[in-house]
């Protein structure tokens, strides 16, 4: 059965073009609720560790570079079926292929700065929550 949490970040992009309130808002039309958020910046350290299944692609030091060049909101949403829900609310990666729509057609402006993350799997939707909001200590 389908798990009914997820995890996303509004990223770098979004939030310095201003986007927090309307991708909040089209979060919360598309019926998920907001259970945890928080406004923060990510260390090199982190993005690091946050996106280490990426290490070996080509374009992971473009990312942490990217992930670490300013504030993120992070957030845990819950709704029935929320994986693959947001990933439909979110769009393609490149925002140049997401549909009409959705955030990343609405608010990205590139593959790099692609507005939103969405988890890809129930089991790093609650890995990657825990790494946001269980883990406190680490700051
Ligand atoms: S996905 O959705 O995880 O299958 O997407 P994927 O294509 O595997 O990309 C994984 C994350 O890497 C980011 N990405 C990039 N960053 C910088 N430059 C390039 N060219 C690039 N291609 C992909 C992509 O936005 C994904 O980040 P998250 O935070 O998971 O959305």
């Amino acid at each position: 059965m389908a798990g009914n949490r997820t995890f996303t970040m509004i990223k770098p992009d979004a939030v310095e073009n201003g986007h927090i309130g309307a991708i909040l808002a089209k979060i919360n039309e598309a019926g998920f609720r907001i259970v945890a958020m928080e406004m923060t910046a990510l260390s090199r350290k982190d993005a690091e560790a946050f996106y280490a299944v990426h290490a070996e692609r080509p374009f992971f030091g473009e990312l942490v570079e990217y992930m670490t060049s300013g504030p993120i909101v992070a957030a845990i949403l819950e709704k029935d079926n929320a994986v693959a829900d947001f990933r439909t609310l979110i769009g393609a990666t490149n925002p140049a292929e997401a549909a009409e729509g959705t955030i990343r057609k609405l608010y990205a402006t590139s593959i790099a700065a692609n507005a939103v993350h969405g988890s890809d799997s129930d089991e790093n939707a609650a890995i990657e929550g825990n790494f946001f909001f269980a883990q406190r200590s680490r700051h």
